[in-house]
């Protein structure tokens, strides 16, 4: 197999899309290897679960940094660098990003967001789309530019919203879907298919019988 692409992957938290990237990225026919796991915050759960899978992690608070949020970001990109990273996941990663690591990393950094985008960026995506009134709603990996969960979209999940849903329902079945989406569109990436079969970016689980299309 050709060369596996070093990824570093960037969390704030629990970090279970980077659970689905580390669990994707050990089996041996995957195209990329993580090569890092960092966090902006200190104990964030999911650098344990990195660790005790034997890989690399680092921590760069910004809490306490004195100067500029882009500070805090030539720390992240000098880490990213030493680790031999070639492409960054955002995952989970709380943070808005300056010019400056936008564009260190243009065209080499991928997001993950919790709703159908251009619906819903931001935050409170689940309780926005129930609010909405919303019958499909799901995930979006796109890549990375300098407006907020904007950038070029290269997989979407979608997921039915159920009658009875509350934000917590519905946020469960969305998050299984990023869970099987963002290995699949980094797979894609690593490959360097991504975006050649733009259906191929498309997945849609669970789907509802649609009325009248019954056979
Ligand atoms: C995920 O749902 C991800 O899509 C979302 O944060 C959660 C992190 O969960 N990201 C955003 O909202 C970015 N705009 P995880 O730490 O368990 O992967």
């Amino acid at each position: 197999m050709a060369e596996r692409l070093p990824v570093a992957v960037l969390i704030s938290g629990r970090g279970s899309n980077m659970r689905a990237l580390l669990e994707a990225a050990s089996r041996p026919d995957y195209p990329a290897r993580i090569v890092l796991v960092l966090s902006n915050v200190v104990g964030a759960p999911g650098l344990a679960v990195a660790s005790a899978a034997g890989v690399a992690t680092a921590t760069v608070p910004h809490k306490g940094l004195t100067g500029a949020r882009e500070a805090h970001e030539r720390l992240v990109d000098a880490a990213l660098r030493e680790a031999g990273a070639e492409l960054v996941c955002l995952a989970g990663y709380m943070r808005l990003l300056t010019p400056f690591l936008v564009s260190a990393w243009a065209g080499r950094m991928l997001n993950i967001h919790p709703s159908l985008l251009p619906a819903f960026p931001g935050l409170d995506t689940h309780r926005r789309a129930l609010e909405a009134g919303a019958k499909l709603h799901g995930c979006t990996v796109h890549r990375v530019t300098e407006a907020m969960d904007d950038g070029p979209i290269l997989g979407q999940a979608a997921v039915p919203v159920l009658a009875g849903d509350t934000e917590a329902t519905l946020a469960a079945r969305v998050l299984a879907a990023e869970h099987r989406l963002y290995p699949a569109v980094l797979a894609a990436v690593a490959r360097g298919e991504a975006g050649r079969v733009p259906e191929a970016g498309a997945m849609l689980l669970n789907p509802l019988p649609l009325p009248g299309l019954a056979d």
